[in-house]
């Protein structure tokens, strides 16, 4: 084999190992959610309602990543049709959590938590942080912390 074919066949395989996890990884996210990174301004996050499509769909979600947040604040409808807001930080040891169609799942340790946020099943000692929504006009406003 000569360094040129060597090089051709080993290009082909990282497109091929790479192509896969990719495809998989934007089929699974593309479906139910989208992703926002966005600045807060005192402690508030405005979010504008024609750009959040998914918030409208059944079973879809919004990812907000404020500057500065280790992990996204998940903001879905519930069934009831409050918005709720609720952090992706376990409250366990600090894993990001996963939105599922009727809970949130720690994969670290195993931790569960209903759609409101209460902890089902531990270690998890308590619920996740539920920041308060307020529907303006709109916008949508995210109340990050009190104050
Ligand atoms: S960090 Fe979530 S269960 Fe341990």
């Amino acid at each position: 084999m000569t360094r040129k074919e060597f090089l051709q066949s080993a290009a082909t395989a990282v497109a091929a190992a790479s192509f896969v996890p990719v495809a998989a990884l934007l089929e699974g996210c593309a479906v139910r959610s989208q992703t926002l990174r966005v600045s807060a301004k005192e402690n508030r996050v405005r979010l504008w309602l024609a750009e959040l499509p998914k918030l409208s769909e059944p079973e879809g979600y919004v990812k907000v990543y404020p500057f500065g947040f280790a992990h996204p604040i998940v903001v879905f409808q519930h069934s009831s049709g409050e918005i709720f807001a609720i952090s992706t930080t376990c409250t366990h040891a600090g894993c990001e959590v996963r939105k599922t169609k009727s809970k949130f799942e720690c994969p670290c340790h195993g931790s569960q938590y209903d759609l409101t946020g209460k902890v089902t099943r531990g270690p998890a000692p308590a619920n996740l942080a539920r920041f308060p929504v307020k529907k303006e006009g709109e916008f949508l406003e995210i109340v990050l912390k009190e104050g």
